[in-house]
C-alpha cells in the first residue's frame, strides 16, 4: 500500500476535465471552493443515437463522432461555467481504459489546450474517475474506504486509503455487471442502452419468481476461469489481497471476485429453453415469454447481480475489519450506480455496517468529464501531471501496484 499523499487542493484551482473513452464525449469544469470539489459544468453528448442499430458501441463510429464534437462540447462546458480558458489550472483528461481511437480524440484534444494554454495536462484513470464522482459537491469522506465500480466496463472492488491510493481487492472474472444487465436486456428484446431499461421494466416483476444462480468463486475456480492479462490476473488480486492468505495455500478459500456468465446463461435457457442432452429425456419448453414473465426475468436477474455485489461487499469488510481496517465509507460509482435497486440496497447494507455511503448524484454515475476533472484536482494539489507525451491506453492498471 503507498502513503497516503498529504497535499490538499488550492482554493480556487479550476480545471477543465474531457471524457472521451467509449460513446459520451463530455467536458466539465470543477473549481476547487471550501474544500470540496465544486462543479461548475457538466457537460455530456451521448451518442446512443448513432449506435442503436447496432446495438452496441462502433469503435470507428465513436472516434469519429468524438472528433466532430469535441471542440463544441469543451466551449459549452467553459460558456456553462462561465469561466475563460485563460481561467484554467490544468486540463485533465480520461487517458486510460477505453477505446483506443475514441481516448485519442480527448488526448489530443487535452494535449492541444494545455499546450495552447501553458497548463499542465493530468491524465486520469477513467476506474479511479468513478468512484471520485462520489467525492463531487462534497467534503471528502472518512477513510479507508470501500471502492465499488460498477461500471458497462467494470466490476471492481478496491481498498481506499484516499482518493488515489487504491489497491484492488477483487473483480469480475467474465463480464462487467452493466454489460451483463445489456445482454439480459437484449435477450429478453428490451432495446439499447440495456441497463435503465431492465432497471425501469424489474419495477413490475416478481425477484422470487425465477431463482437466478449465485457463484461460490474460490482462488482455484478463478485461476481456471477467463483469462485475463496476466497485469492484471484476478487470482493474483483477490482474497489473497483482502486476507493476506496465499493462493496456493488456501485454493478453496473464496475470493472477491465475482462473475455474471451463469446468470446469463440461467436467462438464456429461462427464455429458449434448456438444450437437449444425449441419452436424456427432452427437456421441457421454455415457459411463454408474456409481459409478465419478462418483467419477473429482469427482476430476478436484476436482483441476483445486486445479490452478489452485495455478498462480496460484505466479505470485503469482513477481511478489512479482521485486520484492523474497517473501512468507514461506502463509495460507489460507474454507470450501474444509476440502478435504483442496487441504490437501495448499497445504502442498506452501508447503514448495516455502520459506514457512510458516497454514492454519485444521478449525472455523475455514467460517463461524464466532472468526475475525471475532479480527481485531477488531488493528483495537481499532490505536485503529480503529465507532459506532451501523455498517451492513451485501453488498458488500467489502477489499484495493481
Ligand atoms: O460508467 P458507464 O457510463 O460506462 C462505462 O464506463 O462502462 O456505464 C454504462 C453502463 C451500461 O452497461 C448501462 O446499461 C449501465 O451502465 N446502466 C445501468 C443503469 N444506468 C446505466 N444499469 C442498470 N440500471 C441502470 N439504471
Ligand atoms: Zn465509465
Amino acid at each position: 500500500m503507498t502513503a497516503p499523499r498529504q497535499h490538499a487542493p488550492f482554493e480556487g484551482a479550476t480545471i477543465l476535465g474531457i471524457e472521451t473513452s467509449c460513446d459520451e464525449t463530455a467536458a466539465s469544469v470543477v473549481r476547487w471552493t471550501a474544500r470540496s470539489p465544486r462543479v461548475l459544468s457538466n457537460v455530456v453528448g451521448s451518442q446512443h443515437e448513432l449506435h442503436r442499430r447496432y446495438g452496441g458501441v462502433v469503435p470507428e463510429l465513436a472516434s469519429r463522432a468524438h472528433l466532430e464534437r469535441i471542440v463544441p462540447t469543451v466551449r459549452a462546458a467553459l460558456d456553462d461555467a462561465g469561466v475563460c480558458a485563460t481561467d484554467l489550472h490544468a486540463i485533465a483528461v480520461g487517458n486510460r481504459p477505453g477505446l483506443i481511437g475514441s481516448l485519442l480524440v480527448g488526448n489530443a484534444a487535452a494535449k492541444a489546450y494545455a499546450w495552447a494554454l501553458g497548463v499542465p495536462v493530468i491524465g486520469i484513470d477513467h476506474v479511479a474517475a468513478h468512484l471520485a464522482a462520489g467525492l463531487l459537491d462534497a467534503e471528502e469522506p472518512a477513510w479507508p474506504a470501500l471502492g465499488l465500480v460498477v461500471s458497462g466496463g467494470h466490476t471492481h472492488l478496491f481498498r481506499m486509503d484516499g482518493p488515489l491510493e487504491m489497491r484492488l481487492m477483487g473483480r469480475t472474472i467474465d463480464d462487467a455487471i452493466g454489460e451483463a444487465f445489456d445482454k439480459a436486456a437484449t435477450v429478453l428484446g428490451l432495446g439499447y442502452p440495456g441497463g435503465p431499461l431492465l432497471d425501469a421494466r424489474s419495477s413490475d416483476g416478481d425477484p422470487t419468481a425465477v431463482r437466478f444462480p449465485m457463484p461460490r468463486l474460490t482462488a482455484r475456480s478463478v485461476r481456471r476461469g477467463t483469462a485475463p492479462a496476466a497485469q492484471d490476473a484476478p487470482g493474483s488480486h483477490g482474497t489473497q489481497a483482502a486476507s493476506g492468505a496465499p493462493d496456493d495455500a488456501t485454493p478453496n478459500a473464496r475470493t472477491l471476485d465475482l462473475s455474471f456468465s451463469g446468470m446469463k446463461t440461467a436467462l438464456l435457457y429461462a427464455v429458449r429453453g434448456v438444450p437437449a442432452a444425449p441419452n436424456r429425456a427432452p427437456p421441457p419448453p421454455p415457459e411463454p415469454l408474456t409481459e409478465r414473465r419478462v418483467s419477473d426475468l429482469c427482476a430476478g436477474f436484476q436482483a441476483a447481480a445486486v445479490a452478489q455485489v452485495i455478498d462480496v461487499l460484505g466479505r470485503a469488510h469482513d477481511a478489512l475489519a479482521a485486520g484492523g481496517g474497517a473501512p468507514r465509507t461506502l463509495l460507489v460509482g460507474g454507470g450501474v450506480s444509476a440502478n435504483r435497486h442496487l441504490r437501495a440496497e448499497v445504502a442498506r447494507f452501508a447503514d448495516a455496517r455502520g459506514m457512510s455511503l458516497r454514492l454519485p448524484a444521478m449525472p455523475y454515475c455514467v460517463d461524464n468529464a466532472a468526475m475525471i476533472a475532479g480527481l485531477a484536482h488531488w493528483r495537481l494539489a499532490a505536485g503529480e501531471h503529465d507532459d506532451l507525451r501523455l498517451a492513451p491506453s485501453a488498458r488500467s492498471t489502477v489499484g495493481l501496484s
